[in-house]
């Protein structure tokens, strides 16, 4: 899981004076602390499906660093006290702890224009394919996406979702991305629209696995692993695959949305393994 080396704790060095040093730090540490990569390993294999012929590494580098600083923010702003108030984020104290809230707040804002910046100036690729990277990680990272998500889930603590409204909170607070990972890399090795097409379907399906599985470990897993408070869904009173359907039934659901996942990589044949692969880890991890 280390091959994509996205967080990269230098990578604000060169453009901070000193009236924004502690920015810096309070970025770097955001940016040091260690994640399970997914959607840059999901932007990689995304490429790798596509084309065996090798694409520009650099550009790989840029878009995956631009999808994980957009995770990372989400990450922080959703740790917030005005949000699921969590004090661990990946095994150290979440950044709003370590720092405050206000630098919490603008790290985050802050991270979030930076990956808009790492796009445009990516290398190796086209102003076009850049536009089109841009369109779908904004769309996926804002109101119709992972924002609009976020909002749902905040507005549903103590209410009684139905399952058919927590697939769609689920699809775009998680699965956005998930499904923006997989398209920037299918662009970034020039996909076609049936290619592309194939991928979005296998990101629906793996990028509401990956929330349903999260729900799942927020009851099992044990703190240490998870390097996140256990057990705040529950405690918050909120809506989960868990709570919906009992900690088998969401297991199944999980086996389920794998299977589908896999069938719609069928039409890329061996180049698609590592996605194959991706897709079993992302249900049976226990972080
Ligand atoms: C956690 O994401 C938040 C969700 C979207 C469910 P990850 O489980 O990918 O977190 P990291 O990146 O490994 O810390
Ligand atoms: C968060 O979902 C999804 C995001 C968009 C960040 P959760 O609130 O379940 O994520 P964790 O469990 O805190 O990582
Ligand atoms: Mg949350
Ligand atoms: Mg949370
Ligand atoms: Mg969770």
């Amino acid at each position: 899981m280390q091959e994509a080396t996205t967080n990269d704790p230098g990578m604000l060095d060169s453009y901070t004076d000193g009236s924004t040093a502690g920015l810096r730090v309070a970025c770097n540490y955001a940016l040091s602390a260690e994640g399970k990569r997914v959607r840059p390993l999901l932007l990689l294999g995304s490429a790798r499906a596509v084309t065996s012929q090798g694409v520009s590494s650099a550009a790989l580098s840029a878009v995956s660093r631009a999808i994980e600083i957009v995770h990372i923010y989400s990450l922080i702003h959703d740790d917030l006290p005005a949000m699921d108030d969590d004090d661990m984020r990946r095994g150290k104290p979440s950044l709003h702890k370590a720092f405050d809230e206000a630098t919490a707040i603008l790290v985050g804002d802050g991270l979030q224009a930076r990956a808009f910046e790492l796009i445009a100036d990516a290398p190796d690729i086209s102003a076009e394919q850049k536009v089109r990277m841009v369109k779908i990680l904004a769309r996926a990272a804002g109101i119709r996406g992972m924002v609009g998500g976020q909002y749902t889930d905040i507005q549903a603590v103590d209410s009684d979702l139905g399952l058919e409204a927590l697939q769609r909170m689920h699809m775009m607070k998680t699965g956005a991305l998930i499904q923006a990972s997989l398209a920037l890399g299918g662009i970034a090795a020039n996909a076609s629209d049936e290619q592309l097409e194939a991928l979005d379907k296998y990101g629906q399906h793996i990028g509401l696995a990956f929330q349903v599985v999260d729900d799942i470990l927020d009851v099992e897993s044990d703190e240490a692993t998870l390097g996140k408070t256990k057990g705040k869904d529950a405690a918050a009173n909120k809506p989960t695959y868990v709570t919906l359907l009992g900690l088998n039934g969401a297991k199944s659901e999980a086996r389920r949305l794998l299977a589908m996942s896999l069938i719609e990589l069928d039409s890329f044949g061996e180049s698609a393994d590592g996605l194959r692969d991706l897709a079993r880890y992302l249900v049976k991890r226990d972080r």
